[in-house]
Parts: C-alpha cells; sequence; structure tokens
C-alpha cells in the first residue's frame, strides 16, 4: 500500500468512468456511446460540415441526458481532495460539467465543455444550459454564424494553453490518480506515462484493466463512487 501522506504534488486525470455511476453513458463500454453512433459520423469537423444539423441533435441528446444528471460521491471526493490538499490539480477528458458541479473549482477540461457554445465564425464562446435548445442547429445572436459545441472533436487539436498546463501537471506531481478512462485517446493517454517517467506514482482506479494498468503502483479495480471516498478518509488517517 501506497503511504499517501509522503505525496505533496497530486494530479487527477479523469475519463467518462467517473461518471458512470451518475448515469452519463461511456463511449467504449458495453452500453457505451460509440457502441450505437459511429464517432466519424457525429464527433468530427466533417461531420458538423456535411450534416450541423444531425450532429446538433446529437449534442443535444446528449444535454438532455446530462443535464438529468448530478454528480456521484467520486466527484465530490475530488471537489474535497482540491480543498484539502496544499498542490492539487485536476485534469479532465470529460465535457459534461459534473467537476464543477460538484465544487471543484481548477479543473483542466482538457476535450472541451459541452455546456458551451463557440462561433463558428468569431470564435466567442457562451454557456447554454437550456435543454432542449430553442432552434437546431443554433446561430449566433451577434453575427448570425452557425453555433458549434465547444468540445474537441476527433482530428482537432486541444486547446493549447490548457494541455499544456495539464502536461506540466503531469510533470510536476508526485502521484497521479488515472479514475475512470479506458487511457486509449491521445495526448490524455500520455499524461500518466509522463508523470511515471518523472517518478510519480500511478494509482488507476478502474473496474476493468487498460493498457495503464501494467504500469501503476496501485490498481484499485473499483467503481469510482466507491474507491475514491475509501481511499481519500485513508489518505487523511493513515
Ligand atoms: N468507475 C471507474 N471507472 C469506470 C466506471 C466506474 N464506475 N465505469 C466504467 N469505468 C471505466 C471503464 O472500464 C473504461 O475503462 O471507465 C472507462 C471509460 O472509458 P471510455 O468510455 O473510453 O471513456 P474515456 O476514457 O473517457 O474516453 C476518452 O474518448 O471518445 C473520446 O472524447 C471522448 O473524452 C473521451 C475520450
Amino acid at each position: 500500500m501506497l503511504n499517501f501522506g509522503q505525496f505533496r504534488r497530486v494530479t487527477v486525470l479523469t475519463g467518462a468512468g467517473i461518471s458512470a455511476e451518475s448515469g452519463v453513458p461511456t463511449f467504449r463500454g458495453e452500453d457505451g456511446l460509440w457502441r450505437q453512433y459511429r464517432p466519424e459520423e457525429l464527433a468530427t469537423p466533417e461531420a458538423f460540415a456535411r450534416d450541423p444539423r444531425l450532429v446538433w441533435e446529437w449534442y443535444d441528446w446528449r444535454r438532455r441526458l446530462i443535464g438529468a444528471c448530478r454528480p456521484n460521491r467520486a466527484h465530490h471526493t475530488l471537489a474535497d481532495m482540491e480543498a484539502g490538499l496544499p498542490d492539487f490539480t485536476l485534469i479532465t477528458q470529460n465535457v459534461d460539467g459534473l467537476h464543477h458541479m460538484a465544487g471543484s473549482r481548477r479543473v483542466l477540461e482538457l476535450h472541451g465543455n459541452i455546456w458551451r457554445l463557440r462561433c463558428t465564425r468569431e470564435g466567442t464562446t457562451h454557456e447554454d444550459r437550456r435543454t432542449p435548445l430553442p432552434d437546431l442547429p443554433p446561430h449566433c445572436a451577434d453575427c448570425g454564424a452557425l453555433l458549434r459545441p465547444d468540445v474537441v472533436w476527433f482530428g482537432e487539436s486541444l486547446p493549447s494553453e490548457i494541455l499544456e498546463a495539464a502536461f506540466a501537471a503531469a510533470a510536476a506531481c508526485d502521484v497521479m490518480l488515472v479514475v475512470g478512462t479506458s487511457a486509449v485517446v491521445q495526448p490524455a493517454a500520455s499524461l500518466p506515462l509522463i508523470a511515471r517517467q518523472r517518478g510519480a506514482a500511478i494509482v488507476e482506479v478502474n473496474p476493468q484493466a487498460t493498457p495503464l494498468s501494467d504500469f501503476a503502483d496501485l490498481v484499485l479495480r473499483q467503481p469510482a463512487a466507491q474507491a475514491l471516498p475509501q481511499l481519500w478518509e485513508r489518505w487523511q488517517h493513515p
């Protein structure tokens, strides 16, 4: 068992699995979104250029689904850890906004946020949590151009300042918790390997094995809403 009291700089990377117990479907599990839909038809710039209404109907459906979901104990535990630890960075691949809703203040959203809309002409963004959206596809109130979800699609680059902060947090930490991700999508999947190369301990929280499992110093083969509260309890009272 790792002596968590020794760790000073903590970085956490989360994926869709941390929101599974809130009712948000993951992407690659049995009932995963990519089992039912083809990502190249819905989550690429080409798909949006080809049929913006279809892409928006899918995102509007996901927004309505996610809008009914609430953070679970795993999200709340990470918010508690941020408040209780001197040097804590949360990086997420999730676009559902549940970390913010649970009280996490500083969240590096690598893949954007499904509640933000971005003007395809001006690049301006604003939050709009209405579900369903009044008209699909939505247009910019200022210039009339199409709005898109402010998320990163396959083939697009991640927001550079957020990605740089994430790489820096991976390189600087002495422990990284990797929670609820299949660890197959780049560049997020490189973050734990960077941390490990720099000597950090790696803790994986996932009911299933992933390509990262063999590199982890500790694997908690449990759902995150069970594993994280227990881990934080032991961390505070070794
Ligand atoms: N607790 C912890 N982990 C869980 C739970 C749970 N309750 N339920 C499922 N998992 C794990 C699964 O075993 C799987 O390894 O969560 C992982 C989810 O993997 P994916 O569905 O691939 O989601 P993710 O890793 O976040 O995908 C990364 O791919 O499609 C893109 O942009 C999308 O951000 C996403 C990225």
